[in-house]
């Protein structure tokens, strides 16, 4: 599977939601995550995102992702259509330690 990382956080471009075949994203106030047991693991999304955010996660030290997108996944709803992202993207893009900061 592929899992959405802290680079989404306060970023959001939203621009993999609209090329997964299987609209497994989710929405959470700050970034989006990905159903694991939905993704088909095509990959088509990981390019797309402007922030880096997403990897696959067979990458090292990704298992907090994975849970993460799991747990949220769960509780948070579908999106299937790309919204505006935040004003503010371009100010998060590459800020480090995200989650600590923004996460909650
Ligand atoms: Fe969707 Fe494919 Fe990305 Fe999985 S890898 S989230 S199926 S676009
Ligand atoms: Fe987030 Fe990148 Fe999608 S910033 S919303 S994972 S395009």
């Amino acid at each position: 599977t592929y899992v959405v990382t802290d680079a989404c956080i306060k970023c959001k471009y939203m621009d993999c939601v609209e090329v997964c075949p299987v609209d497994c994203f989710y929405e959470g106030e700050n970034m989006l995550v990905i159903n694991p047991s939905e993704c088909i693991d095509c990959g088509v999304c990981e390019p797309e995102c402007p922030a880096e955010a997403i990897l696959p996660d067979t990458e090292s030290d990704l298992e907090k992702w994975l849970e993460l997108n799991t747990k949220y996944s769960a509780e948070w709803p579908n999106i299937t259509v790309k919204k505006d992202s935040p004003a503010d993207a371009d100010e998060h893009k590459g800020e480090e330690d995200k989650f600590d900061k923004y996460f909650s």
